[in-house]
């Protein structure tokens, strides 16, 4: 069997799980490269994963024949020049998201994507995850008829140390979290969001807003045909990792995630009377084998990826647009957003 040649670029703690998700368990897929700006650590992850090469550069792995595709994990900021890159040098791509943290530099990769006649998926992995997948199914089948609202949270468990603020590497709270939920409104309600308005605080972390960010957000949205939905956001639930979806249809309704049967859960930073997801590693443990799983068997089979950049790029604008709601404390329209920022 042919296998898709991966470098992989970023191992931090989502690319080596990329990483190690392609060496040991994607058939269709060999891990022939590693590459991180910390040459000492694709080196320590690439001997630890039994991979003869491993670089320091992006520019030196795309010189490497047998990286045929590369997966991008570095922090997003990177992601965009990272994908012009890769592109350039003919090579199929999946990218974490965001795709961007603007406009311009997204429709900069894109449009390096489409010259170069390459692949580019994002990393949107919900959308393989089986519950998400089981829900979308039940849609198609018009089993809860006209979905009207799309209600999602997600709760990511630690607080991040100031540094990772400071660094200045990654988006704000709706590029890098919510964005997932704006991608999941999308997909599942199969329609575009047409407008956002949202509210975020700081105040449990006010040192936060220095930074640009905040702690929680809650965003509503309106879509194009109609329907309604609300997002919620939080960087520090401290007592778990916690993503949950409700699609409320005219037929029926959808509840993606658990539902305890006891009515009352307590919750602390100790944990909970309940079994609870700690960490997106685990509860998405399936999603991101199989999304690196179709990258690898739609580029074989030259086929469109499911996920596209097409698709980074809307929910990059809808996290856009929640963000210029936070700022201006009004609605935003997407129609309104500004060509570059
Ligand atoms: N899909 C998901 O559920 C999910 C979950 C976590 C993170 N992510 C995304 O994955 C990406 C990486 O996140 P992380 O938590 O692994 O970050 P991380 O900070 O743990 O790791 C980033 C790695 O990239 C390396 N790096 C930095 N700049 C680089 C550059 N220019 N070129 C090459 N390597 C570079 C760093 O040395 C580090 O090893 C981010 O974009 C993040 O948004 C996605």
């Amino acid at each position: 069997m042919r296998k898709l040649g991966v470098g992989v670029l970023g191992v931090g703690e989502m690319g080596r799980r990329h990483a190690e998700n392609l060496r040991h368990l994607v058939p269709e897929a060999r891990l022939v490269a590693i590459a991180d700006v910390a040459g000492a650590r694709a080196k320590q992850v690439a001997d630890e994963l039994e991979i003869e090469y491993s670089f320091s550069s992006l520019g030196d792995m795309l010189q490497f024949k047998e990286v045929e595709s590369v997966l991008i994990a570095t922090p997003d900021k990177f992601h965009a020049s990272s994908i012009c890159a890769a592109a350039a040098a003919g090579k199929d791509i999946l990218c974490e998201k965001p795709l961007a943290l603007n406009l311009a530099e997204a429709r900069d990769a894109l449009e390096a994507v489409q010259r170069a006649g390459v692949r580019l998926q994002v990393g949107f992995m919900r959308r393989y995850d089986p519950a998400y997948a089981a829900a979308r199914k039940k849609i198609d089948a018009g089993e809860i008829g006209q979905p009207l609202i799309f209600k999602s949270l997600g709760r990511d468990k630690d607080e991040a140390p100031i540094a990772s603020y400071q660094s200045n590497v990654n988006g704000m709270l709706f590029y890098t979290n919510t964005i997932h939920d704006f991608d999941m409104a999308r997909w599942i309600m199969k329609d575009e969001v047409a407008s956002v308005h949202s509210y975020s605080t700081v105040v449990s972390r006010p040192e936060v807003a220095n930074f640009g960010d905040v702690v929680a957000g809650v965003v509503n949205l309106k879509f194009a045909h109609g329907a309604i939905g609300n997002i919620e956001s939080m960087a520090q639930a401290l007592y778990g990792y916690d993503v949950r979806t409700e699609i409320i249809g005219s037929k029926g309704s959808l509840f993606v995630g658990s539902l305890q049967q006891t009515p009352m859960t307590f919750l602390t930073s100790h944990g909970s009377n309940k079994v609870l997801a700690d960490h997106f590693l685990t509860r998405f443990a399936d999603a991101y084998v199989a999304e690196v799983r179709d990258f690898a068997q739609t580029t074989l089979a030259d086929k469109a990826p499911r996920v596209t950049g097409e698709d980074g790029l809307k929910a990059l604008e809808i996290a856009m647009a929640a963000e210029n709601s936070h700022l201006q404390g009004k609605p935003c329209n997407i129609s309104e957003l500004a060509v570059a920022r």
